[in-house]
């Protein structure tokens, strides 16, 4: 089966600072991936890499079997950014589907996708306010919504559950699951670990390098500790001690 999303040997960074370091990683259809690390560690660079906005500096990305930087392969990719990129004087239906229609959403679909869409995240009830009204954890959810709208082969979030209860969290992760379970290819970001303990792999990036790598059972069998945030903590010492030494 070819692989959805592989980064090869990448290396990127922005103008003299190099950001990532020999980035290896392979998503095949209808997985989660889930890209976790400290604030700053490179995620959000990798996934602006995997969407093509930043040209890789060495190595290579596909995704969907394409190279990127690829603008049709765009339509292809449900995308959340880490800052939300809505239109405050717009309500969030009016949003919806200019978003929907910027996708190539047909007309005729539209109603029954802002439905789906927003149903995921429970924004039916605040579609008719205009987003400057809404509050931050409102306008990730929007977003969210936005990047189901076309029904995607893939999904890139960074960081969609900033803001966002642990009742809906559940919801949102009972149908990324489903989406999973359907064949999309999901990659996200996040530094909840409750988050990264649902995805079906896991990678843990510090300074820039892929320090670990695997299922959240390998991360805790491979640490001999019991929950992934140990893992992450034990290879971030890993990490430092392996420096020190160098
Ligand atoms: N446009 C840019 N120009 C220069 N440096 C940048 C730019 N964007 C990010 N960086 C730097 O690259 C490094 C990685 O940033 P990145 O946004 O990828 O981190 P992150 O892991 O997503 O962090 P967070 O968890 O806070 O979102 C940081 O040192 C940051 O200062
Ligand atoms: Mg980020």
């Amino acid at each position: 089966m070819d692989n959805t999303i592989q980064v090869s040997d990448l290396t990127q960074g922005y103008g003299r600072t190099t950001v990532l370091r020999d980035i290896n990683l392979t998503l095949t259809p209808g997985t989660i991936l889930a890209l976790i690390g400290p604030s700053g560690a490179g995620k959000t660079t990798l996934v602006a890499t995997i969407m093509g906005m930043l040209k890789p500096r060495q190595g290579t990305v596909t995704v969907l079997n394409t190279a990127v930087p690829n603008r049709p392969l765009l339509a292809r990719i449900g995308y959340m950014a880490q800052t939300d990129a809505l239109y405050d004087s717009l309500t969030g239906a009016e949003n919806l589907q200019f978003f929907g229609t910027m996708q190539g959403l047909r007309r005729a679909a539209m109603p029954e996708r802002i439905k789906y869409a927003a149903g995921v995240v429970n924004l039916q009830p605040d579609l008719k306010k205009p987003v400057q009204d809404y509050s931050g954890g409102m306008k990730r959810r929007l977003s969210l919504a936005i990047a189901l709208l076309a029904d995607p082969a893939v999904l890139i979030l960074d960081e969609p559950t900033v803001g966002i209860d642990p009742e809906l969290r559940q919801q949102i992760w009972h149908e990324l699951h489903a989406l999973a379970a359907s064949g999309k290819t999901i990659l996200l970001t996040t530094h909840v670990m409750e988050d990264a303990e649902q995805a079906d792999t896991i990678m843990m990036i510090r300074n820039g390098e892929a320090i670990a790598q695997g299922t959240p059972a390998q991360l805790t069998a491979q640490y001999h500790v019991a929950t992934v945030e140990a893992a992450f903590l034990q290879a971030g010492r890993d990490q430092d001690a392996h420096r020190r030494n160098d």
